[in-house]
């Protein structure tokens, strides 16, 4: 890590501008309260770049491309990718007791095909991913008849390479159900815990930015947790004009509960505060 000797205070004008390009390239508005934080995280990037002063390491940003290291790290400092397996117990319970029943039923009687796609966007390190398969591994009969995928995105390139290469801490794991972690995870003897190749047998993990839509085929599912919290009333209707896009009529968006969408939802029905199926 090169040494550099910092002197200069960061400028209110140039933390300004780093809010600007912060907001245009990922939506996230930094507020006023979080600006001192703002400083104090910068100081850190230019130490770690060796970069002696803020317009410049602005400048630097500026002309990376997204997939970059140091964007990556820069995002690190102002998101955070707090995540872990079974989030939000309520939600997963309707997904195996409620969502998995109805597809099941529906493929039975011929209204719909053996196959479903649901997307984890913002999925940080895959845990939500994980959840996913671990429940249609555990309560979908017959699953192997069935042509399932989970599409993972998130902004930061770190966590998906995480994802990618799943190796879940205890903390992570502290939702699972025993008879889950016995069934679809194996424990190494530096307790790390892996998931069975199943289950990642249905993901993909690729980097994207929920201001642009998405291409591809539309979701049955997409589940949006825990990261609107950061965007401001605009950047949030951008992303739900995104996701929009990706939900076919019928198709359902579930959403964290803080995540504060309930104003800009137009076209969806709600079936409960944190789930909407567009009508
Ligand atoms: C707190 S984690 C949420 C993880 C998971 N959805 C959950 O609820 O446990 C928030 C994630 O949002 C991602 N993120 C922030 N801004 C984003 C953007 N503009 N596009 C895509 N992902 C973004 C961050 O990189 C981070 O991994």
């Amino acid at each position: 890590m090169p040494a550099t000797m910092l002197t200069e205070q960061v400028t209110d004008a140039q933390l300004s501008q780093f809010g600007k390009l912060i907001y245009e390239r990922t939506g996230i508005r930094i507020s006023s309260q979080k600006v001192s934080l703002l400083s104090n995280r910068l100081r850190r990037r230019l130490r770690a770049t060796g970069i002696d002063c803020y317009t410049r390491y602005l400048s630097h940003l500026k002309k990376l491309p997204p997939n970059d290291p140091e964007w990556d790290a820069f995002l690190q400092e102002i998101t955070t990718h707090e995540t872990y397996l079974f989030r939000d117990a309520g939600q997963w319970d309707w997904f195996q007791e409620t969502f998995l029943p109805e597809v099941q039923a529906a493929a039975r009687q011929g209204k719909r095909s053996k196959s479903l796609r649901i997307w984890s966007a913002a999925s940080s390190t895959g845990d939500e991913a994980y959840t996913i398969a671990s429940c249609l591994a555990g309560k979908l009969p017959h699953h192997s008849q069935w042509d399932i995928k989970i599409v993972g995105t998130d902004i930061g390139v770190g966590a998906l390479e995480q994802a990618r290469n799943p190796r879940f801490r205890e903390r992570a794991m502290r939702r699972v159900p025993e008879t889950y972690r016995r069934r679809f995870f194996t424990k190494s003897r530096d307790d790390v815990w892996t998931p069975r190749p199943e289950l990642a047998a249905w993901m993909s993990f690729s980097q994207h930015n929920l201001i642009q839509p998405l291409p591809g085929k539309p979701f049955d599912l997409v589940i949006l947790k825990n990261v609107l919290i950061y965007f401001d009333a605009a950047s949030k209707d951008v992303v739900f004009r995104n996701i929009d896009r990706s939900i076919p009529r019928g198709g359902l968006l579930m959403v964290g509960p803080a995540e504060g969408i309930s104003d800009i939802v137009s076209g969806y029905e709600k079936v409960h505060t944190w789930l909407y199926r567009k009508s």
